[in-house]
């Protein structure tokens, strides 16, 4: 990479948080280039970013050819069917607000917040008590968002008689209807640059924007959103930014949606844990599965000795069980072990080598550790075994998004080669 292209991914980096990818971080750059300014060559446009006439759109410009603005109706859609809309509402009610305040940060071009509004349509019946702010570091993103229409791609997971009761057709295009639009205002605002806002809200949303950010970004923003709630609020992020959220920070339930995990308790981990040791020849039932995914839920939503009690049940019976060694690494890095977490870890990728989240996870807790390394090892084990279908990921992690997973190694590995 000549150094004036390195000097202008490190004024992305500084201005939005985004690490360029790894191997294809000279492709994004130059044909973001190629679409901003195509008669500059790499010179010329460094000398544009630091002119204090052009600077400013010329950056702003830059930093949306480079952003990722991958999204679509439904994404991730189990983790929104477990928001409790009810719940929130009481909430909002005892903060003294009528309606639930949703903040959507990092909302590309709108899909999702479009999604919650008709999710709480659906919940509460005709026009629901709710104001969503959801916002983009992209300004044609935001105007996207704005204009609310949408072709097949983005649609794909929209029911017909959804379809038909929240948008209004136009030939290939599904058009927001007004009572979706009523609950959202899009606003342009930059997580690393910008000042929080002011408002506080009932849930904060922030999915696959974290990922692309380095650790330190990602604990300001993370301050950022949890300063943004209400007392009782609640911080939802996407499943894999949640792999990347710092140890330190998954504390407790209010950084997950409520029901699905609430109900999750120490009694219900614990009991089915010992469900399983009754039944040791049990391996691989649905018993075992349940107290696996019981363990993770408790290890996910910061009650860590719950999950390491439970994991140690399983691997009495089964020392070969690569899923418990997984939750075992989740579980320490969420009590801030980092070497206890890596240790867990090698020993799930020993027993199954193709086990891509839990060379992810061995990559962040390297990356906690600072074993740079290490971490880069991890990293391109994780690219090197990515693969749709591997049955063992489906079944503990099943909203998490391959290209994501990638997108972050491929974040992580570029600022490390840096
Ligand atoms: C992959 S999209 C995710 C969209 C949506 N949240 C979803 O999960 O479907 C990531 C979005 O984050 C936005 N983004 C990246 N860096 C940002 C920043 N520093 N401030 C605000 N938004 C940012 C990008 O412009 C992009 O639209």
């Amino acid at each position: 990479m000549s150094d004036a292209l390195r000097q202008l991914a490190d004024l992305v980096l500084e201005r939005s948080g985004i690490a360029l990818h790894g191997k294809h971080r000279i492709d994004t750059l130059t044909a973001a280039l190629e679409k901003v300014a195509p008669a500059m060559d790499p010179s010329a446009a460094l000398r544009a970013a630091r002119d204090p006439q052009q600077a400013e759109p010329f950056v702003t410009a830059l930093l949306e050819a480079v952003a990722v603005h991958e999204t679509f109706f439904f994404r991730q859609r189990r983790d929104l069917d477990a928001i409790d809309w009810r719940a929130l509402l009481a909430a909002a009610h005892a903060a003294g607000s009528a309606r639930v305040r949703v903040w959507v940060a990092g909302c590309s071009t709108g899909e999702e917040a479009y999604t919650l509004a008709l999710l709480a349509a659906e919940t509460f019946g005709g026009e629901p008590p709710l104001a969503i702010v959801a916002t983009d570091l992209s300004a044609a993103a935001i105007a996207r968002a704005e204009a609310g229409r949408y072709g097949r791609r983005s649609t794909r997971n929209v029911e017909p008689s959804l379809r038909e009761r929240y948008f209004v057709q136009d030939d290939q295009v599904l058009v927001v209807g007004d009572a979706l639009r009523r609950c959202v205002a899009f606003r342009r605002h930059n997580l690393v640059a910008d000042p929080p806002l002011e408002e506080r809200f009932e849930l904060v949303v922030c999915r696959n924007v974290l990922i692309y950010f380095d650790p330190p970004t990602v604990e300001r923003v993370l301050d950022m959103l949890e300063g943004a709630r209400t007392p009782a609020g609640v911080l939802l992020l996407g499943a894999v930014d949640r792999l990347c959220r710092p140890s330190t920070r998954r504390s407790a339930d209010r950084a997950v949606p409520a029901p699905r995990r609430a109900r999750t308790t120490r009694a219900r981990a614990s009991e089915q844990a010992s469900r399983w040791r009754e039944r040791p020849h049990a391996r691989g039932s649905a018993s075992a599965e349940d107290a696996i995914a019981a363990a993770l839920l408790a290890a996910d939503g910061g009650r860590v000795d719950e999950a390491l009690a439970a994991t140690q049940q399983i691997l009495a019976e089964d020392p070969l069980n690569a899923d418990a060694q997984f939750v075992r690494g989740v579980a320490a890095l969420g009590q801030g072990d980092a070497t206890a977490a890596a240790d867990a870890l090698r020993r799930a990728l020993y027993l199954d080598p193709d086990f891509a989240l839990a060379a992810f996870t061995l990559a962040r807790a390297y990356d906690t550790l600072g074993d740079w390394p290490a971490a880069r090892r991890a990293y391109l084990q994780t690219l090197r075994t990515l693969a749709p279908g591997h049955e063992r990921q489906r079944r503990l992690v099943a909203e998490v998004d391959l290209a994501d997973v990638a997108a972050a190694c491929g974040a992580r590995l570029a600022a490390l080669a840096s």
